[in-house]
C-alpha cells in the first residue's frame, strides 16, 4: 500500500491500475477509521481490483460551531487498518491541495438536500457534493462506496452521478453497529461511556417505528410521537429532527406508504448522532 497527498500520484497510480486492467474501486472518508468505514472498504476490495481510500477532514463541510477544529484524525491508525484490509492506494491531501484560492465552483443537489439534515446544516451537502465530485475527478472510480448511516448523502450523491453522467457506480453498503444497536460513528468518540450506552435509544427508537409501521400504522405524526416519547428516556438526547419520509424523494409523507425513510438527528453531549432505518410498506 502507498499514501500519497499529491493529485498527481493519485493520477497516475490509477492510470497505471487501469492500464492493467484493474477495476478501480473508491472509499471517500474523512478518517479515524471504524468498523463502519471497514466494511465500505472491505466491499470495494472484493468487488475490485485496486482500491484508493481517501482521507480528508473536509473544511468546507462543517459549519460554524461544528466539530471541524477537534475532528480526530489518528492518521497513522488509519494506514494500519488500510495496509490490514488490502487497500492499494490512501490519498490524504491538504485542504491548500485539494481548494485552489481562486476556486469559484460548486454542484449543488437541489430539493434532495433540503430537508432532514439540510434544515439545521445549511451548505453542508453543496460541500460534500463538490468535495466527492473533486474526488470522483482525481480517482476516476469505476465504483464508490457509501454508507446507509448517512442515507441523505448517499441518495444526494447518487443524485449527482445520475443527474451529471458521472461513469461510475454508487454501492451503498448496510449501517454497521454497535453490540447495543447504536451506528457507529467517527463522533461516537466524543461519548462518555455513559452516553454511548445512553445512546442506544435512538436505534431503540427506529426498531419500535419500524414495529409499528410493520403492525399497520400509518399515521407519521403518530409514529413521530412515539419515537419522540421513546427517545425521552433519555433526558440528555437533544432532539433535532425526527422524520418519516418518501426513502427516493425525501419528501414528508401524509400516510406511510411505500418505502419510507425513518431518520433521526440528535445531540447528545458533544456529538451530533444520526441513525435511520428503511421501512418497506407493502399495503
Ligand atoms: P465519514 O463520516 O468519514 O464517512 C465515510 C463513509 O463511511 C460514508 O459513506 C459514511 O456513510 C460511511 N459510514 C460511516 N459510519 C458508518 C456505519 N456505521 N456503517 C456504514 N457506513 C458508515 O461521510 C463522510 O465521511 C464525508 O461526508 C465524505 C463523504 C468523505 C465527504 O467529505
Amino acid at each position: 500500500m502507498e499514501a500519497v497527498q499529491r493529485i498527481e500520484d493519485v493520477r497516475s497510480r490509477v492510470k497505471a491500475a487501469r492500464t492493467a486492467g484493474k477495476k478501480i474501486g473508491f472509499v471517500p472518508t474523512m478518517g479515524a477509521l471504524h468498523i463502519g468505514h471497514i466494511s465500505l472498504i472491505d466491499t470495494a476490495v472484493a468487488d475490485c481490483d485496486f482500491v484508493v481510500v481517501s482521507i480528508f477532514v473536509n473544511p468546507t463541510q462543517f459549519g460554524p460551531g461544528e466539530d471541524f477544529q477537534k475532528y480526530p484524525s489518528p492518521l497513522e491508525a488509519d494506514l494500519q487498518i488500510c495496509e490490514e484490509h488490502k487497500v492499494d492506494l490512501v490519498f490524504n491531501p491538504t485542504p491548500e491541495i485539494m481548494y485552489a484560492k481562486d476556486s469559484l465552483t460548486w454542484v449543488d443537489v437541489e430539493k434532495l438536500t433540503g430537508p432532514l439534515c439540510g434544515r439545521s446544516r445549511p451548505g453542508h451537502f453543496k460541500a460534500v457534493t463538490t468535495v466527492c465530485a473533486k474526488l470522483f475527478n482525481i480517482v476516476l472510480p469505476d465504483v464508490a462506496c457509501f454508507g446507509q448511516k448517512d442515507a441523505q448523502q448517499a441518495l444526494v450523491i447518487k443524485k449527482m452521478v445520475a443527474d451529471l453522467n458521472m461513469p461510475l457506480e454508487i454501492i451503498v453498503c448496510p449501517t454497521v453497529r454497535e453490540e447495543n444497536g447504536l451506528a457507529v460513528s467517527s463522533r461516537n468518540r466524543y461519548l462518555s461511556a455513559q452516553q454511548r450506552n445512553d445512546a442506544a435509544i435512538i436505534y431503540k427508537s427506529l426498531c419500535k417505528a419500524a414495529d409499528l409501521i410493520n403492525a399497520g400504522n400509518t399515521d407519521p405524526r403518530a409514529v413521530i410521537a412515539e419515537i419522540r416519547r421513546t427517545m425521552n428516556h433519555v433526558p440528555e438526547l437533544q432532539v433535532d429532527y425526527v422524520s418519516i419520509v418518501d426513502a427516493q424523494t425525501l419528501q414528508d409523507l401524509d400516510n406511510i406508504t411505500g418505502r419510507v425513510l425513518v431518520a433521526v438527528a440528535a445531540g447528545l453531549g458533544p456529538a451530533r448522532l444520526i441513525d435511520n432505518i428503511v421501512v418497506d410498506v407493502d399495503r
